[in-house]
Protein backbone atom coordinates (compact mmCIF):
# COMPACT_ATOMS: atom_id res chain seq x y z
CA UNK A 1 0.00 0.00 0.00
CA UNK A 2 1.68 3.31 -1.17
CA UNK A 3 1.22 5.82 1.82
CA UNK A 4 -1.72 8.62 1.97
CA UNK A 5 -1.34 12.21 3.20
CA UNK A 6 -4.04 14.21 4.41
CA UNK A 7 -3.72 17.74 4.34
CA UNK A 8 -5.72 20.93 6.16
CA UNK A 9 -8.81 18.57 5.08
CA UNK A 10 -7.92 16.90 1.43
CA UNK A 11 -6.65 13.41 0.89
CA UNK A 12 -3.83 12.87 -1.38
CA UNK A 13 -1.04 10.49 -2.00
CA UNK A 14 2.24 11.13 0.35
CA UNK A 15 4.60 12.84 -2.54
CA UNK A 16 2.16 15.25 -3.65
CA UNK A 17 1.58 16.81 -0.12
CA UNK A 18 3.54 19.39 0.38
CA UNK A 19 3.79 22.44 2.77
CA UNK A 20 5.37 25.61 2.81
CA UNK A 21 9.11 25.55 3.78
CA UNK A 22 8.04 28.86 6.01
CA UNK A 23 6.07 26.33 8.05
CA UNK A 24 6.23 27.10 11.81
CA UNK A 25 6.97 23.61 12.46
CA UNK A 26 9.31 23.23 9.71
CA UNK A 27 11.16 26.51 11.11
CA UNK A 28 10.82 25.81 14.99
CA UNK A 29 9.09 22.99 15.79
CA UNK A 30 6.23 24.89 16.94
CA UNK A 31 3.30 22.37 16.85
CA UNK A 32 2.47 19.03 18.72
CA UNK A 33 1.83 15.50 17.01
CA UNK A 34 0.08 11.90 18.31
CA UNK A 35 0.84 8.50 16.77
CA UNK A 36 -2.15 6.39 16.70
CA UNK A 37 -1.87 2.10 15.69
CA UNK A 38 -3.95 0.59 13.39
CA UNK A 39 -4.90 -3.06 13.35
CA UNK A 40 -6.21 -4.66 10.61
CA UNK A 41 -7.93 -1.29 9.61
CA UNK A 42 -9.36 -0.21 13.14
CA UNK A 43 -7.85 2.57 15.37
CA UNK A 44 -6.58 1.55 18.88
CA UNK A 45 -7.94 4.01 21.61
CA UNK A 46 -8.26 6.96 19.12
CA UNK A 47 -10.38 8.96 21.05
CA UNK A 48 -7.63 8.80 23.72
CA UNK A 49 -5.00 10.25 21.44
CA UNK A 50 -7.82 12.82 20.18
CA UNK A 51 -7.76 14.21 24.20
CA UNK A 52 -3.88 14.01 24.26
CA UNK A 53 -3.66 15.45 20.92
CA UNK A 54 -6.18 18.30 22.21
CA UNK A 55 -4.45 18.62 25.40
CA UNK A 56 -1.08 19.33 23.90
CA UNK A 57 -2.39 21.99 21.08
CA UNK A 58 -3.77 23.85 24.57
CA UNK A 59 -0.62 23.94 26.24
CA UNK A 60 0.82 25.34 23.31
CA UNK A 61 -1.75 27.75 22.90
CA UNK A 62 -2.71 26.71 19.66
CA UNK A 63 -6.51 25.90 18.89
CA UNK A 64 -7.33 22.50 17.82
CA UNK A 65 -9.23 23.22 13.84
CA UNK A 66 -11.04 20.17 14.33
CA UNK A 67 -13.36 18.93 16.94
CA UNK A 68 -13.12 15.47 18.24
CA UNK A 69 -15.64 14.15 15.87
CA UNK A 70 -14.18 15.79 12.99
CA UNK A 71 -10.76 14.75 13.76
CA UNK A 72 -11.64 10.86 14.13
CA UNK A 73 -13.85 10.72 10.89
CA UNK A 74 -11.04 12.04 9.04
CA UNK A 75 -8.83 9.47 10.40
CA UNK A 76 -11.02 6.76 9.96
CA UNK A 77 -11.61 8.11 6.41
CA UNK A 78 -8.09 8.25 5.47
CA UNK A 79 -7.72 4.70 7.41
CA UNK A 80 -10.39 3.38 4.54
CA UNK A 81 -8.64 5.35 1.69
CA UNK A 82 -5.50 4.00 2.16
CA UNK A 83 -6.78 0.17 2.92
CA UNK A 84 -4.35 0.77 5.92
CA UNK A 85 -4.46 -3.01 7.78
CA UNK A 86 -1.49 -2.99 9.93
CA UNK A 87 -0.44 0.76 10.46
CA UNK A 88 -0.24 3.65 11.47
CA UNK A 89 -0.89 7.05 11.30
CA UNK A 90 0.95 10.69 12.38
CA UNK A 91 -1.03 13.39 12.91
CA UNK A 92 1.07 16.52 13.42
CA UNK A 93 -0.79 20.31 14.12
CA UNK A 94 1.63 23.67 13.16
CA UNK A 95 1.45 27.19 14.37
CA UNK A 96 0.89 27.72 10.00
CA UNK A 97 3.09 29.26 7.84
CA UNK A 98 4.52 32.84 8.35
CA UNK A 99 7.44 35.10 7.90
CA UNK A 100 9.95 33.84 10.08
CA UNK A 101 9.35 35.92 13.86
CA UNK A 102 9.63 34.32 17.12
CA UNK A 103 5.95 36.07 18.22
CA UNK A 104 2.62 34.13 17.28
CA UNK A 105 1.47 35.07 13.70
CA UNK A 106 -1.48 37.03 14.15
CA UNK A 107 -4.02 35.76 11.38
CA UNK A 108 -2.11 32.66 10.13
CA UNK A 109 -4.16 29.26 9.57
CA UNK A 110 -2.42 26.10 11.34
CA UNK A 111 -1.47 23.32 9.08
CA UNK A 112 -2.94 19.90 10.25
CA UNK A 113 -0.95 16.82 8.45
CA UNK A 114 -1.67 12.97 8.46
CA UNK A 115 -0.10 10.39 6.79
CA UNK A 116 -1.45 6.60 7.07
CA UNK A 117 1.26 4.13 6.34
CA UNK A 118 1.80 0.16 7.10
CA UNK A 119 3.22 -0.94 9.65
CA UNK A 120 4.23 -4.01 11.34
CA UNK A 121 4.65 -4.65 15.13
CA UNK A 122 7.57 -5.50 17.01
CA UNK A 123 9.50 -7.92 15.52
CA UNK A 124 9.56 -12.16 17.07
CA UNK A 125 13.37 -10.95 17.99
CA UNK A 126 12.39 -7.29 20.17
CA UNK A 127 9.42 -9.38 21.37
CA UNK A 128 11.69 -11.72 23.69
CA UNK A 129 13.45 -8.92 25.07
CA UNK A 130 15.49 -5.67 23.77
CA UNK A 131 18.26 -3.83 25.06
CA UNK A 132 18.65 -0.24 26.57
CA UNK A 133 20.84 1.80 28.03
CA UNK A 134 20.20 4.97 30.59
CA UNK A 135 21.21 8.39 29.04
CA UNK A 136 21.09 11.68 30.53
CA UNK A 137 17.20 13.32 30.17
CA UNK A 138 18.46 16.55 28.16
CA UNK A 139 15.18 17.66 27.30
CA UNK A 140 12.44 20.39 28.47
CA UNK A 141 10.45 21.11 31.20
CA UNK A 142 7.28 20.67 29.82
CA UNK A 143 7.82 17.36 28.37
CA UNK A 144 3.65 15.85 28.75
CA UNK A 145 3.41 18.40 25.93
CA UNK A 146 3.82 15.76 22.73
CA UNK A 147 5.79 18.59 20.99
CA UNK A 148 7.56 18.41 17.55
CA UNK A 149 10.48 19.38 19.85
CA UNK A 150 12.03 15.63 19.56
CA UNK A 151 16.32 16.57 18.99
CA UNK A 152 16.79 15.50 22.59
CA UNK A 153 15.14 11.99 22.25
CA UNK A 154 16.85 11.59 18.54
CA UNK A 155 19.95 12.02 19.96
CA UNK A 156 19.44 9.69 22.88
CA UNK A 157 17.88 6.97 20.51
CA UNK A 158 20.61 7.51 18.19
CA UNK A 159 22.94 6.69 20.99
CA UNK A 160 21.11 4.03 22.15
CA UNK A 161 21.06 2.72 18.62
CA UNK A 162 25.09 3.11 18.32
CA UNK A 163 25.67 1.67 22.06
CA UNK A 164 23.77 -1.51 20.09
CA UNK A 165 20.28 -0.73 22.18
CA UNK A 166 16.61 -0.90 21.08
CA UNK A 167 15.77 2.30 23.92
CA UNK A 168 17.81 5.30 26.00
CA UNK A 169 15.69 4.80 29.36
CA UNK A 170 16.50 8.80 30.01
CA UNK A 171 17.29 9.85 33.86
CA UNK A 172 16.77 13.45 35.22
CA UNK A 173 18.61 14.62 38.32
CA UNK A 174 18.91 10.85 39.52
CA UNK A 175 14.71 10.17 38.78
CA UNK A 176 13.98 7.86 35.77
CA UNK A 177 11.42 9.87 33.65
CA UNK A 178 10.72 7.61 30.45
CA UNK A 179 12.00 6.65 27.43
CA UNK A 180 13.46 8.84 24.04
CA UNK A 181 10.09 7.23 22.53
CA UNK A 182 8.28 5.01 25.35
CA UNK A 183 7.05 4.55 28.78
CA UNK A 184 8.80 2.55 31.36
CA UNK A 185 7.67 0.31 33.76
CA UNK A 186 9.52 -1.76 36.54
CA UNK A 187 8.50 -5.21 37.73
CA UNK A 188 9.20 -5.76 41.63
CA UNK A 189 7.79 -8.71 43.89
CA UNK A 190 5.01 -9.19 41.49
CA UNK A 191 4.51 -5.26 41.61
CA UNK A 192 4.60 -2.62 38.69
CA UNK A 193 6.68 0.45 39.64
CA UNK A 194 6.34 3.01 37.16
CA UNK A 195 6.82 6.69 37.34
CA UNK A 196 3.97 9.19 38.01
CA UNK A 197 2.58 11.59 36.11
CA UNK A 198 4.11 15.04 35.88
CA UNK A 199 5.61 17.46 33.27
CA UNK A 200 8.56 15.66 32.92
CA UNK A 201 6.77 12.73 31.05
CA UNK A 202 4.00 11.89 28.72
CA UNK A 203 1.63 10.20 29.75
CA UNK A 204 1.16 7.45 27.16
CA UNK A 205 -2.05 6.25 25.56
CA UNK A 206 -0.39 2.64 26.24
CA UNK A 207 0.84 3.39 29.79
CA UNK A 208 -3.30 3.91 30.68
CA UNK A 209 -4.14 0.81 29.05
CA UNK A 210 -1.45 -1.14 30.30
CA UNK A 211 -1.80 0.26 34.20
CA UNK A 212 -6.00 -0.74 33.53
CA UNK A 213 -4.77 -4.34 32.72
CA UNK A 214 -2.47 -4.93 35.62
CA UNK A 215 -5.84 -3.65 37.53
CA UNK A 216 -7.75 -6.38 36.05
CA UNK A 217 -5.17 -9.23 36.66
CA UNK A 218 -4.95 -8.34 40.44
CA UNK A 219 -1.54 -7.00 39.45
CA UNK A 220 -0.11 -4.30 42.67
CA UNK A 221 1.25 -0.73 40.31
CA UNK A 222 2.32 1.78 42.38
CA UNK A 223 3.24 5.05 40.60
CA UNK A 224 6.05 7.02 42.23
CA UNK A 225 9.44 8.88 41.68
CA UNK A 226 11.71 5.93 40.32
CA UNK A 227 15.23 6.50 41.80
CA UNK A 228 17.82 5.36 38.66
CA UNK A 229 19.59 2.98 41.04
CA UNK A 230 16.19 0.50 41.58
CA UNK A 231 16.52 0.08 37.35
CA UNK A 232 19.43 -2.13 38.12
CA UNK A 233 17.41 -4.21 40.74
CA UNK A 234 14.89 -4.69 39.02
CA UNK A 235 13.20 -8.05 38.55
CA UNK A 236 12.07 -6.96 35.47
CA UNK A 237 11.45 -4.18 33.17
CA UNK A 238 9.31 -3.39 30.25
CA UNK A 239 8.61 -0.40 27.73
CA UNK A 240 5.33 0.62 26.81
CA UNK A 241 3.99 2.41 23.77
CA UNK A 242 1.93 2.99 20.60
CA UNK A 243 4.07 1.85 17.91
CA UNK A 244 5.95 -0.95 20.35
CA UNK A 245 3.34 -1.93 22.61
CA UNK A 246 4.47 -4.01 25.37
CA UNK A 247 8.81 -4.72 25.19
CA UNK A 248 10.92 -6.80 27.54
CA UNK A 249 13.64 -5.09 28.36
CA UNK A 250 16.23 -8.19 29.12
CA UNK A 251 19.61 -5.93 29.19
CA UNK A 252 20.14 -2.48 30.88
CA UNK A 253 23.30 -1.00 30.30
CA UNK A 254 24.83 -4.64 29.14
CA UNK A 255 24.41 -5.92 32.30
CA UNK A 256 20.96 -8.87 32.14
CA UNK A 257 17.88 -7.74 33.44
CA UNK A 258 16.23 -10.25 36.30
CA UNK A 259 17.25 -13.57 34.41
CA UNK A 260 17.90 -12.09 31.29
CA UNK A 261 15.11 -13.04 29.68
CA UNK A 262 11.10 -11.77 29.94
CA UNK A 263 9.84 -11.89 33.51
CA UNK A 264 6.26 -13.86 33.67
CA UNK A 265 4.79 -10.21 34.75
CA UNK A 266 6.08 -8.82 31.81
CA UNK A 267 4.50 -11.74 29.77
CA UNK A 268 1.12 -11.71 31.21
CA UNK A 269 0.76 -7.75 30.65
CA UNK A 270 1.81 -8.45 26.99
CA UNK A 271 -0.82 -11.16 26.40
CA UNK A 272 -3.21 -9.51 28.19
CA UNK A 273 -2.80 -6.36 26.20
CA UNK A 274 -2.68 -8.52 22.81
CA UNK A 275 -5.97 -9.93 24.48
CA UNK A 276 -7.31 -6.23 24.87
CA UNK A 277 -6.31 -4.80 20.96
CA UNK A 278 -8.35 -7.88 19.85
CA UNK A 279 -11.44 -7.04 22.07
CA UNK A 280 -11.89 -3.89 21.14
CA UNK A 281 -10.50 -3.99 17.46
CA UNK A 282 -12.00 -7.27 17.14
CA UNK A 283 -8.69 -8.30 15.31
CA UNK A 284 -4.79 -8.59 16.61
N1 LIG B 1 5.91 8.09 20.97
N2 LIG B 1 7.03 8.79 25.85
C1 LIG B 1 7.55 9.32 24.73
C2 LIG B 1 8.65 10.31 24.84
C3 LIG B 1 7.03 8.93 23.48
O1 LIG B 1 7.55 9.49 22.36
C4 LIG B 1 6.02 7.96 23.41
C5 LIG B 1 5.43 7.49 22.11
C6 LIG B 1 5.52 7.42 24.60
C7 LIG B 1 4.40 6.41 24.63
O2 LIG B 1 3.16 7.03 24.44
P1 LIG B 1 1.94 6.29 23.73
O3 LIG B 1 1.69 5.04 24.48
O4 LIG B 1 0.82 7.24 23.86
O5 LIG B 1 2.35 6.01 22.31
C8 LIG B 1 6.04 7.87 25.81
C9 LIG B 1 5.41 7.89 19.64
C10 LIG B 1 4.92 6.53 19.34
C11 LIG B 1 6.39 8.44 18.62
O6 LIG B 1 6.92 9.50 18.89
O7 LIG B 1 6.58 7.84 17.57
Amino acid sequence: MPGLAYLNGRFLALEDATVSIEDRGFQFGDGVYEVIRVYRGAPFRLHDHFLRFERSARAIALPCPLSAAEWETAIRDGIARSQCGEGKVYVQLTRGAAPREHLFPSATRPTLVMTFREMAGPDASQRRGVGAVTLPDLRWARCSIKSLNLLPNLLARQAANEAGAFEAILVRDGVVTEGAASNVCLVNDGGLVTPSLNDQLLAGVTRAVVLDLAGQLGIAVDERAVREEELPRADEIFLIGTTIEVLPVVRLNGAPVGAGTPGAVTRAIAEAFRRCVLSETGRA
